[in-house]
């Protein structure tokens, strides 16, 4: 796929639901007594991935158009083993939160099988805290496929290792299922998403500055949940925006959950113009839209705490600073490493073929700022979404545009990326 520059981005546009969000909403549902009701459901490849879990484990998921669904839950201990594996495709959210729920399962056995990238993805951060918890898990050398025996847990606190809002989310959701009180310590904020859906679905859970206590639940009811667009999907045309002089963007019903949005502060101390109004709640989140203006932008610095904040954006950022005055460094993000694809080598190789200047670290990028416009060239996905984005992101601000390897990939988490591209390239022309 071919992607040329853009004079600039200008109108109002608004981005799929939240895929974290969308995830968590049908899995959750599944766990719930009755029916859940989920509308802006974020649908992608990895979404769907999700719904077809549940429907394995005996859930039925009604869908309406493309957006809303109806879960009608078999309640918490109401899954039902499937014949056979359940495919959780590319989705690393899926395959970590359903093993929490399904050690719950108690008497049932199932098998969790994944693609290619995500069975080389490490698993060993969630078996490892729930075999402590009394699960039996079995994975080849801590990758899929990983077999679930669901036995009687107990609750346990544990301090996470890595920062993950998946590992988090894992224990919590096993921590429903465990005798006792389950704690997980976190150093470092990651996404809260679980914690909020949890507490709107009436769990018994207590939220603390650096930790989050579940105790064992009996019923779980979330009724409605709108999904509020997602920051990472809206991310990419925040950064274009940025990028292309005479821009000037709105992007509507955003999710701005403080736990997601590191990539705003990071812009705002490279000079970046984002200004949010509407502020508002959708789906117990925070939220509102945003207007983007281009600006000139300047070095900066992105150390770990800030890491979780921004972790799908930190190869947007690479771009931002390659384009900024000054050198500018990320530290204590070698977790971008155990991502779709290793996102370190990925950026640093896209963005040098597209002449930038980049430098790959064991735990982040150097990057050399040179404030003109990339040059463009050829990347390839690396089968990672956000790598494709990343090169139609790169493309619309170089000189000479950029061709995407695989840029289908997409299709992941953004199925209508290319297609909101399209519409803004009209809207510059008019
Ligand atoms: C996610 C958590 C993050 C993030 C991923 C989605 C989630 O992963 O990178 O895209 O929905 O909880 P980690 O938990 O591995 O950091």
């Amino acid at each position: 796929m071919r992607v040329d520059p853009i004079t600039r981005l200008v109108g109002h546009i608004a981005v799929p639901g939240d895929k974290s969000i969308s995830h968590r909403s049908v899995l959750l549902g599944a766990i719930c007594d009755g029916e859940t009701r989920i509308t802006n459901f974020g649908r992608s490849a990895d979404t769907e991935a999700t719904v077809e879990a549940v429907r394995a484990l005996g859930v039925t998921v009604y869908e309406h158009g493309t957006d809303t669904l109806r879960v009608f839950g078999k309640g918490l201990r109401g899954l039902q083993a499937p014949g056979g594996a359940i495919d959780c495709a590319n989705a690393g959210t899926l395959v970590r939160l359903l093993t929490g729920i399904l050690a719950g399962q108690e008497g049932q056995q199932f098998e969790l099988v994944g693609d290619a990238s995500l069975s080389a993805r490490p698993m060993k951060r969630i078996t490892e805290p729930l075999s402590r918890m009394g699960a039996g898990l079995e994975t080849e050398e801590g990758h899929l496929p990983l077999g679930v025996d669901a036995r009687p847990l107990h609750g346990i606190t544990y301090e996470l290792p890595v920062a993950s809002a998946q590992v988090k989310s894992a224990i919590l959701l096993a921590g429903l299922y465990a005798d006792g009180e389950t704690t997980v310590v976190e150093p470092v904020p990651t996404r809260d998403h679980t914690e909020l859906m949890l507490e709107a679905a009436g769990a018994p859970i207590t939220r603390r500055e650096h930790s989050v206590t579940v105790r064992r639940a009996e019923r779980l009811e979330l009724g409605e949940i709108e999904v509020p667009g997602d920051f990472s999907s809206a991310a990419p045309f925040i950064v274009a925006a940025t990028l292309v002089p005479g821009s000037e963007l709105h992007i509507h019903d955003v999710n701005l959950n403080p736990r997601r949005t590191g990539l705003l502060t990071i812009l705002e101390r490279m000079g970046g113009r984002v200004t949010v109004y509407n502020r508002r709640t959708i789906g117990g989140e925070r939220a509102g839209d945003l207007e983007v203006r281009s600006a000139e932008l300047v070095a900066t610095e992105v150390l770990a705490p800030e890491v979780p904040l921004a972790i799908d954006e930190l190869p947007l950022f690479a771009l931002l600073a390659s384009c900024a005055h000054g050198a500018s460094r990320l530290r204590g993000a070698e977790e971008l490493r155990a991502k779709e694809s290793d996102r370190v080598e990925a950026t640093v190789d896209a963005l040098r073929a597209l002449g930038q200047h980049v430098e790959g670290t064991e735990d982040g990028f150097r990057i050399k700022g040179v404030p003109t416009r990339p040059r463009g060239g050829r990347i390839r996905s690396r089968g990672d979404h956000r790598m494709a984005m990343l090169g139609a992101i790169a493309a619309l601000d170089s000189q000479e545009g950029v061709e995407i390897e695989d840029a289908e990939c997409v299709s992941v988490s953004f199925p209508g990326f290319f297609d909101l591209l399209a519409s803004l390239r009209q809207q510059a022309a008019a």
